[in-house]
């Protein structure tokens, strides 16, 4: 066993980093851990994913005829049930919910936090073994504490985000998050079952040669994203041009391919998505903040997805995310074809 070095854990990092906030009383330190404690068990059920029909037809016999709960159901409860618990929290916006769950009992009402969750992102690919993700924003509340969190408290712009994270189970599992010092990743010991700082101050490159967007949507793009395409695959040496298309189908994915490996994130308005496809809350912000924190640029084409002023909680923006001069060559199309 190697002698000398030592690994930094997930739990070492925060207490390390709280003596930056010096009126930090622990509570996002404990919400960062409910968060983790659930995600460990969705990754549990994500990795026995191909033994699932088997252990269900199994379950059914034993307990009482409860079926068999789809994965992204069974991570949606596992993150309510952990913040629930944790008495920081007083409200949650998740995918899975049309309306905000409010944590009404004695403790949660004092908690000054809401979060905002997409639990299991990318959940289409779930039977291909194709990696997947959590996604989630956390802000201050508005109202007082006092009672439960009200839909007011989860309506802000992503600017008023005191962290972001998310969650990727892949070939690893890692933990990707920022409270607006710069953003750090950490790697999932199975063994143990301990994130380990694996990637210190994450950085987008400068620039990138990967573009990631659904091109079974060409026809229904608007031009100027189809002129962008054109751009991304014509021949130029100098900027590394034609780029390299890359698209999983799961954001989180495909954003952490691209802050590791340089690339732009796409997914625009199209004629059957008339305002995009993801969600302002729990999708377009988090990513934003982490973009931002990494050196990139999060934007819907036009405007900083963070100032966006939210209306309803399931919400859907245009999404362009990546290092910064990629995704100002994007809005440079969007301004020139301007329809
Ligand atoms: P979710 O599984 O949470 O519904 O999210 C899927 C999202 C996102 O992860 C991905 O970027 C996008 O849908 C892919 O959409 P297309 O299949 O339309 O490309
Ligand atoms: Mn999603
Ligand atoms: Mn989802």
């Amino acid at each position: 066993m190697a002698a000398n070095y030592k690994i930094k854990t997930l739990t070492e990092f925060i207490i390390e980093r709280q003596s930056e906030y010096p009126h930090a009383k622990g509570a996002l330190t404990r919400l960062l851990n409910d968060i983790t404690t659930a995600a460990k068990i969705v990754n549990r059920e994500i990795n026995a994913a191909g033994l699932v029909d088997i252990l269900g037809y199994e379950g059914k016999k034993n307990i009482q005829g409860e079926s068999q709960k789809k994965l992204d159901v069974f991570a949606n409860e596992q993150f309510i049930a952990a913040l629930k618990g944790g008495a920081e929290c007083c409200a949650i916006a998740s995918e899975e919910n049309e309306k905000i769950i409010s944590f009404e009992n004695e403790f949660s009402e004092m908690g000054k936090y809401v979060i905002a969750i997409d639990p299991l992102d990318g959940s289409s690919n779930i039977e291909a073994n194709v990696s997947i993700g959590t996604v989630f924003s956390i802000y201050r509340r508005k109202t007082d504490a006092g009672e439960g969190g009200k839909v007011e408290d989860l309506l802000q712009p992503g600017i008023n985000q005191v962290a972001a994270g998310y969650i990727i189970y892949g070939s690893s599992t890692m933990l990707v998050y920022t409270t607006g010092k710069g953003v750090n990743g950490f790697t999932l010991d199975p063994s143990v079952g301990i994130f380990c700082l694996s990637h210190p101050d994450m950085m987008f490159p400068e620039t990138g040669s990967i573009y990631s967007i659904n091109e079974g949507n060409y026809i229904y793009l608007d031009e100027c994203i189809k002129q962008y395409i054109k751009y991304c695959q014509k021949e130029d040496k100098k900027t590394k041009r034609p780029y390299t298309s890359r698209y999983i189908g799961s954001l989180v994915a495909d954003f952490h391919r691209n802050l590791i490996r340089g690339g732009v994130f796409m997914y625009p308005k199209t004629k059957k998505a008339p305002s995009g496809k993801l969600r302002l809350l729990y999708e377009c912000n988090p990513i934003a903040f982490i973009a931002e924190q990494a050196g990139g640029k999060a934007s819907d084409g036009f405007n900083r997805i963070m100032e966006v002023e939210p209306e309803a909680l399931h919400q859907r923006s245009p999404l362009f995310t990546g290092p910064i001069s990629m995704v100002e060559k994007i809005e440079e199309f969007i301004r020139k074809y301007k329809e």
